[in-house]
């Protein structure tokens, strides 16, 4: 019999409406978070030569130290942060170091605070873990930006941990220094720890970004190489956690993980090598695409009132149209070939939208466009 907590665990929607897109013909990707675009060549000559040179058995779990070395380098460039880098442990994505953070923190019966909307696979961990889920509300009129007040009357005696994710994944939000600053307080105040989910760090288009550890040095924060660098495949991320809990961290990633890819960790520190230009010009890609999406769902008549400012979603609200956000997803799949994922994977929140992905090139976005178009035509 399947074990409880793992019956606990609900299915990723945005991965089941791809694999039920991907059993269809012609249809229009907007449904995952995935870039469209390679890392450059350097990171693909370092990899190779790193194979070629039989780097091709496990390394140690915290990582290989000139890419830990690396990683902290780029706080220090990037942030003016001095991270040690006994501190950091190299996961394969950071997916893996999101749980063993958690992992890390929560007893069973402890409560996890995360903002509603939030990043599908945060409930699934806590619970996966026996904690509790607590949630923060965001307004689509507020920009899906927390209040900081709704944190300090959220957590309670049996907070571990506040979960925050700048830019966002729904809804595109990037969260701003005084913010931060104040979960940071909160956290501080409530003997809890922040996880600062930080993946899409590169990908603002006009905010600043702020990383947490500028706030407190008592938080993981989890990055990696997947959006930033077009290396979803490649698998590579990191956890910098706070001191005292690396060696925990560690332990945990002996025993699920081993190790990262070796030869995929000298791309990783190819990658952290890229010019400023390079990321700068995906900015300047994903910043259009984005505007064109904005667009098209306004032409629509699903305008979700606000301008997410980084990762690369756009929510469209249908709450208007007939039916859940599942349905309005099957609807647009079945009806019109565009996948799209639907809202309810986000939190109930996010139930009255749907969620676009624009790491896609114009053309798929110009096409999803006037499928949908048609579509909601036809149905008046
Ligand atoms: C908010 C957020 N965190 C973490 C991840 C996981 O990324 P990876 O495991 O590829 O590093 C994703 C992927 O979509 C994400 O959107």
């Amino acid at each position: 019999m399947v074990s409880e907590r793992a019956r606990s665990v609900d299915s990723f929607l945005a991965m089941d409406v791809l694999e039920r897109a991907n059993e269809r013909e012609d249809v229009v990707h907007l449904e995952v978070g995935e870039p469209d675009f390679d890392p450059p060549e350097a990171v693909f000559d370092a990899a190779v030569d790193s194979l070629r040179g039989g780097n091709t058995g496990y390394t140690v779990a915290r990582g290989k130290p000139e890419l830990r070395r690396a990683i902290a380098a780029r706080y220090d460039r990037d942030y003016g942060v001095a991270v040690d880098p006994d501190r950091i442990v190299v996961t394969p994505g950071s997916s893996p170091g999101l749980l063993l953070a958690l992992a890390t923190l929560v007893d069973p019966g402890d409560e996890v605070v995360l903002t509603d909307p939030h990043y599908a696979s945060y409930p699934k961990f806590v619970r996966f873990l026996n904690g509790v889920v607590r949630t923060v509300p965001l307004r689509a009129s507020e920009g899906f930006r927390p209040r900081a007040a709704e944190y300090d009357r959220t957590v309670g005696p049996d907070t571990s941990a506040l979960v925050v994710n700048s830019p966002a994944n729904p809804t595109g939000a990037v969260l701003d220094g005084e913010t931060l600053g104040a979960v940071a307080s909160v956290a501080d105040a409530a003997d809890a720890t922040v996880v600062s989910d930080e993946i899409y760090h590169g990908l603002s288009y006009g905010a600043a970004e702020r990383t947490m550890l500028e706030f407190t040095d008592e938080a993981f924060v989890l990055d990696g190489f997947s959006k930033r660098y077009g290396m979803t495949g490649w698998r590579l991320g990191w956890v910098v956690a706070p001191p005292g809990y690396a060696e925990a961290v560690n332990r945990l990633a002996q025993h699920v993980l081993i190790s990262a890819p070796n030869f995929v960790q000298d791309a990783g520190v190819a990658a952290l090598a890229t010019d400023e230009s390079w990321l700068a010009d995906v900015r300047d890609t994903y910043r259009r695409r984005r505007d064109r999406l904005l667009d098209a769902v306004a032409d629509w008549g699903l305008d979700p009132d606000y301008a997410p400012e980084g990762a690369y979603y756009v929510l469209a609200d249908v709450s208007g149209l007939p039916g859940s956000s599942v349905d309005v997803a099957d609807l647009f799949l079945e009806e019109a070939g565009v996948a799209v994922t639907p809202g309810a994977d986000f939190g109930e929140r996010a139930s009255d939208y749907v969620r676009l992905s624009y790491a896609t090139d114009e053309a798929a976005i110009d096409e999803a466009a006037t499928r949908i178009d048609r579509l909601l035509d036809r149905l008046g």
